[in-house]
């Protein structure tokens, strides 16, 4: 490994992404082209930062970086040439500076590790005032980089094919068969399917689940309320994932994400029996950070991020502010180890944005993909989607 990331005891207890962290070191040193160099990394705290500074600055109080480039020492041994040298985070601070500068710890902790390792290769903003914009220019520029090497080149794209079940269940017969249309969906490239069968069986029915889990290629994503009734179900069937969300009788659609803080207990209880069952779960959120550390808690391994304030936002603005919120939201999430969905209201004017936040594993998309398909076939539909979310790769 070409960095070497330690974390000091007085920092222990803090919530950091260790993984995520060390991930970034490395892609910091591909980014230089310096994949055979050798780097520590130390993230600690404030009392001991103070320490170091003082001892090597002279300098009273701690501060957020240091780099302490690899040269001989006094008994004139040289370093080994692959060598960078050592870089001294205080998460302390960096947490202070990520509140004042309305980032998360991670962000901030990321710029931190960049900067540190600028000054190790040489560069330095203290000799001259157009050295500090070269490097601060460059600094922008690797962290653009390192946020934008996501995990998968592009979001996946679930269809939710609850309406063609609506049609079918306008009539009480047996057309249109959502189970052939999520079939149509995959053979058009959709990369997984996702019904939400509701207690009151409004359009998915418990047969549409059963001959899904049989007939779904790609990855089958059921959407359920946390009642007795529907986990039986889910445990018995087993779906290749399943999305807690919140249920009303009277709501023409899931109205809000769930409110986890206020369920912490009964979720928690289903994600521990589906976890032996070995079934991830997705909780539906609100972009909201206690819901996302709530589902964290749980034990939850996804959130998927509510975008229906972003969707029918009414002026420019509202949908800056709201998208703004889910792109804080999914950062936080995935830097605190969850994976990230996001869906609600998603169509082919709005969904671009969303498709190409780095930190979007899945969009589940249903009402814009079936409505068009009335017009211009489902398979149609469904390209058309995917030509959109695909782009961002
Ligand atoms: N995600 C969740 C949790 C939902 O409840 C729904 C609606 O069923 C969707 C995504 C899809 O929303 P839309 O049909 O507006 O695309």
């Amino acid at each position: 490994m070409p960095t070497h990331c330690t974390f000091s005891a007085e920092i222990g207890r803090q919530p950091l992404n260790r993984k995520l962290l060390q991930q970034r070191c490395d892609t910091l040193l591909h980014l230089l082209k310096l994949e055979r160099a050798e780097v520590s990394v130390v993230f600690l705290g404030d009392a001991e930062m103070a320490a170091y500074n003082e001892q090597y600055r002279k300098k009273q109080g701690p501060t957020n970086v240091l780099s302490f480039p690899a040269a001989g020492g006094d008994d004139g041994f040289a370093p080994p040439e692959n060598e960078l040298g050592d870089i001294l985070v205080s998460v302390d601070t960096a947490r202070r500076e990520a509140g004042r500068e309305g980032h998360s710890l991670h962000h901030r902790l990321t710029e931190l590790i960049i900067h540190g390792m600028l000054h190790l290769i040489g560069y330095d903003h203290e000799r001259s005032e157009a050295e500090a914009l070269r490097m601060w220019d460059y600094e922008k520029e690797l962290f653009q980089q390192i946020q934008t090497a996501r995990s998968v080149a592009m979001p996946y794209l679930a269809i939710n094919v609850d309406h063609v079940a609506t049609v079918r269940q306008a009539r009480g017969g047996a057309e249109p068969d959502p189970v052939l249309a999520a079939s149509l969906c995959e053979l058009a490239g959709a990369d997984g399917i996702v019904v939400h069968l509701r207690e009151d069986r409004r359009h998915i029915q418990d047969r549409d689940v059963r001959l899904l889990r049989q007939t779904v290629k790609t990855r089958l994503n059921l959407e359920m309320a946390n009642v007795p009734e529907i986990v039986d179900i889910a445990l018995e069937v087993g779906p290749d994932m399943i999305t807690l969300v919140p249920e009303k009788r009277k709501e023409l659609t899931t109205e809000g994400g769930l409110d986890v803080l206020a369920n912490a207990k009964k979720v928690g209880k289903t994600i521990g029996k589906m976890r032996k069952a070995g079934i991830p779960v997705s909780i539906f959120v609100d972009p909201d950070a206690a819901q996302v550390q709530a589902a964290l808690d749980a034990g939850a391994t996804y959130v998927e991020l509510h975008t229906g304030r972003y969707c029918e936002a009414r002026t420019m603005e509202e949908q800056e502010r709201e998208f703004h919120l889910i792109e804080q939201m999914a950062e936080l999430a995935y830097e605190s180890g969850l994976r990230v969905n996001a869906g609600h209201g998603l169509d082919y004017r709005n969904v671009h944005p969303i498709a190409a936040l780095p930190f979007i594993d899945e969009l589940s998309i249903g009402h814009a993909v079936i409505s068009r398909a009335v017009l211009v076939g489902l398979e149609n539909a469904v390209r058309e989607m995917l030509a959109i979310v695909r782009a961002v790769g």
